[in-house]
């Protein structure tokens, strides 16, 4: 009996497969962490904030490294949103007919790309404005902030669009990122 009702547990739970390694998971949260930080709490350009800038460069040069040596959906190959890929899932999406994906969907896989581009291009202008030769130059520091803003902007979009995702798709996206595992 106990057996019985073993297996059928075991038939019941819904399979879980792992799909974002501790790589991915500690990046982009160490992201979230120090965008937010950099954003509402340090004070711009101070040394703390520019720890933190520099924290999230590094994160993120390993990630970069990650996308071709690492796990199966940390790689660009996995998730590289090509426009036949992309035109695709675009034309599903619109008759609603969108298919559910372990790895990032090609929308998805923009926004992630953009939000890349744009951490190291806000860290690089932001080291940028510590060097001599742009001593003063505060049309500098404005594109730095103006990207910090676009990040911000980008990036509550992407939040808002994976919670959207998890409502379609009847899972819990956002703890997905937490514990690395899906629904088969
Ligand atoms: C990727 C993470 C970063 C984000 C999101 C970020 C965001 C910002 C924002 C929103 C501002 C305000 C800009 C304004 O007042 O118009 C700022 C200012 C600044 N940031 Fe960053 N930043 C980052 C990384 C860095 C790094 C790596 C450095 C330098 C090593 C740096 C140095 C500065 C400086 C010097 C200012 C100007 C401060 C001032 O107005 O006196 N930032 N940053
Ligand atoms: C500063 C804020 C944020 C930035 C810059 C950011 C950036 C990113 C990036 C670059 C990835 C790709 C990860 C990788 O492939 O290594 C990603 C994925 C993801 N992020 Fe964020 N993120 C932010 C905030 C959030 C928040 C607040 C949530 C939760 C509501 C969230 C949920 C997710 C999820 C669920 C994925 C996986 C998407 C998928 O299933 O394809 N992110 N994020």
């Amino acid at each position: 009996m106990a057996d019985r009702g073993l297996m059928a547990g075991a038939a019941q739970a819904p399979a879980r497969v792992a799909v974002w390694d501790p790589v991915v998971r500690l990046f982009h949260w160490t992201v979230v962490a120090g965008v937010v930080l950099n954003l509402f709490v340090l004070e711009p350009g101070k040394t703390a904030h520019r720890t933190v800038g520099y924290t999230i460069a590094a994160a993120l040069a390993i990630r970069l490294v990650w996308g071709f040596v690492g796990t199966r959906h940390a790689r660009f190959a996995d998730f590289f949103p090509t426009p036949r890929r992309l035109a695709r899932y675009l034309g599903a999406l619109r008759r609603g007919e969108e298919a559910r994906m372990l790895g990032h969907n090609p929308l998805a896989a923009v926004m992630m790309l953009t939000l890349m581009a744009l951490l190291a291009a806000t860290a690089t202008t932001g080291w940028m404005t510590t060097l001599d030769a742009f001593w003063g130059e505060k049309s500098l520091e404005e594109v730095h902030g103006t990207l910090g803003n676009a990040i911000m902007v980008l990036a509550a979009l992407h939040a808002f669009a994976a919670l959207f995702e998890s409502w379609r798709h009847r899972e819990n996206l956002v703890w997905s990122m937490v514990t690395g595992r899906k629904r088969a």
